[in-house]
């Protein structure tokens, strides 16, 4: 069973970080698949702590090879500092491979991004300003720049020239802004081919032929399923797929190859930036949850939101993503509420609503249907096993597991790689 998708069943941050650099030491490959540094992957060894952006968690594990997908957008300046800086405390990252098809984030896509959102005023998505969706709109509008295209000067320029042709016009016309010039952009990007060059790679064609060869491929999505851009609450999402069907695309494996698609679930829930979110606090419990659970930004040190466990998302998630597994992370947080409120079902206009609208009109209007759980004191970061949780917080697991459709493999009590209780093996 060699290929395994771990990826966000919510808004994000769910500790995707944690349960890949998990697993990381038993995986032969790590693969991001899509998005960029608008993740924040966070991962505690002893008394280290990493803040992975571009690279995927597996870069901690030494035996693993980790790899950038095509379906990834790359902003060099960023990858390069973000593997200096890991060099720089003994990390060793010279197995990583890149995909030679990954698009580019070249510093025009960054300012579109930045603009974009301040001319969209109260309307903005509340993006992580990194240059995301503009180059992914560039690949889909055919006009993007892609890593190989470093290798030819002649190819870049006229790339560059033929992306910027619009972009200049808007910017100065639309925009008020000054036109970007072609030769500096190129002169930027060229500096970065050498410096990329050892790590360029038919990845495609190495995550085949390491897969025939029975070898273990975790691909490592990044932000969530409610944030992805065809199945999450658009247009508060991101521009790629981090929902299963985007590992197959972002890394060009077929979905044959996939056995098992674990959905990492934070035992309440986040969102950073704007858009619906139905169990959202504006209370004590929302502070409480954002100081216990330290709920920052790991990108853009943004205050993220909180609320309470969305049962009707998670259930959504296992279906969009065909889960076989749940990580539930952060169970920790929870430990000393009285009684945990759960969202089982919506309210919508006066109707019981089960299932995740389609509708984003509805969405809006969705109120959440609470059952209160009860609560538990026990410190259990040292839980070691199932049956070392209070018999409530077995109970909070066991109710979460029933309504949101996958098994609970794992459960995280702690930020650190040992403080996870395995129930089912994953690999
Ligand atoms: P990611 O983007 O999904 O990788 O998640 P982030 O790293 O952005 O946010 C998750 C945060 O929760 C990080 O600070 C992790 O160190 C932390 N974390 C992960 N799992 C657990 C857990 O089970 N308990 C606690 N207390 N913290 C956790
Ligand atoms: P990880 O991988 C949480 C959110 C942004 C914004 C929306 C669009 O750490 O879970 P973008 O810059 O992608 O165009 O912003 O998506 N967002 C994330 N939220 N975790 C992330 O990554 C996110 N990456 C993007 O806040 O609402
Ligand atoms: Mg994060």
């Amino acid at each position: 069973m060699p290929a395994l998708v771990l990826l966000g069943a919510q808004w994000g941050d769910e500790g995707k970080g944690k349960a890949t650099d998990l697993l990381g030491g038993s995986v032969d490959y790590v693969v991001r698949y899509q998005g960029g540094n608008n993740a924040g992957h966070t991962v505690v060894v002893g008394d280290q702590k990493y803040a992975l952006h571009l690279l995927p968690s597996g870069i901690l594990s030494p035996g693993c090879t980790p790899v950038i997908g095509n379906g990834v957008v790359v902003d060099p300046s960023v990858l390069l500092s973000e593997l200096s800086g890991l060099n720089e405390r003994g990390v060793d990252t010279s197995k990583l491979l890149i995909s030679g098809n990954a698009h580019i984030i070249t510093p025009y896509n960054v300012t579109v991004d930045k603009v974009t959102e301040r001319f969209l005023g109260k309307r903005k998505i509340g993006t992580t300003g990194r240059g995301i969706g503009p180059t992914y709109a560039d690949k889909i509008n055919r006009v993007g720049i892609r890593v190989q295209d470093l290798y030819d000067e002649s190819i870049l320029t006229q790339k560059v020239e033929a992306a910027l042709d619009v972009k200049n016009q808007m910017l100065t016309k639309l925009y008020n802004r000054r036109a970007i010039a072609v030769g500096q952009v190129v002169e930027e990007l060229l500096g970065y081919a050498d410096k990329l060059a050892p790590y360029v790679a038919d990845t495609v064609l190495v995550l085949n032929e390491a897969l025939e060869q029975d070898k273990v491929v975790l691909f490592e999505g990044g932000q969530g399923t409610l944030l992805d851009i065809d199945h999450g609450t658009y247009p508060f999402v991101t521009s790629s797929n981090p929902t299963a069907g985007g590992a197959c695309t972002g890394a060009g494996v077929g979905p044959t190859k996939i056995s098992r698609v674990i959905g990492i679930l934070k035992a309440y829930t986040t969102r950073v930036g704007a858009g619906p979110f139905p169990t959202e606090l504006f209370d004590e419990d929302g502070e409480a949850l954002r100081r216990i659970g330290g709920e920052r930004g790991v990108t853009t040190g943004r205050d993220r939101r909180c609320g309470w466990f969305d049962a009707v998302i998670a259930r959504y998630a296992t279906r969009v993503n065909g889960l076989t597994d749940f990580f539930l992370t952060k169970l920790d947080v929870l430990t000393g509420w009285e009684q945990i409120p759960v969202c089982v079902a919506y309210e919508i206009d006066g109707k019981r609503v089960e299932e995740l609208p389609y509708s984003q009109t509805d969405f809006h209007h969705a109120k959440p249907v609470y059952e209160m759980l009860p609560g538990w004191n026990e410190d259990i970061s040292k839980a070691k096993s199932f049956s070392d949780l209070p018999k409530n917080a077995q109970a909070y697991v066991k109710a979460l597991e029933e309504m949101s459709g996958a098994p609970i493999s794992a459960i995280g009590v702690g930020p650190g790689r040992t403080e996870t209780i395995e129930i089912n093996s994953f690999l």
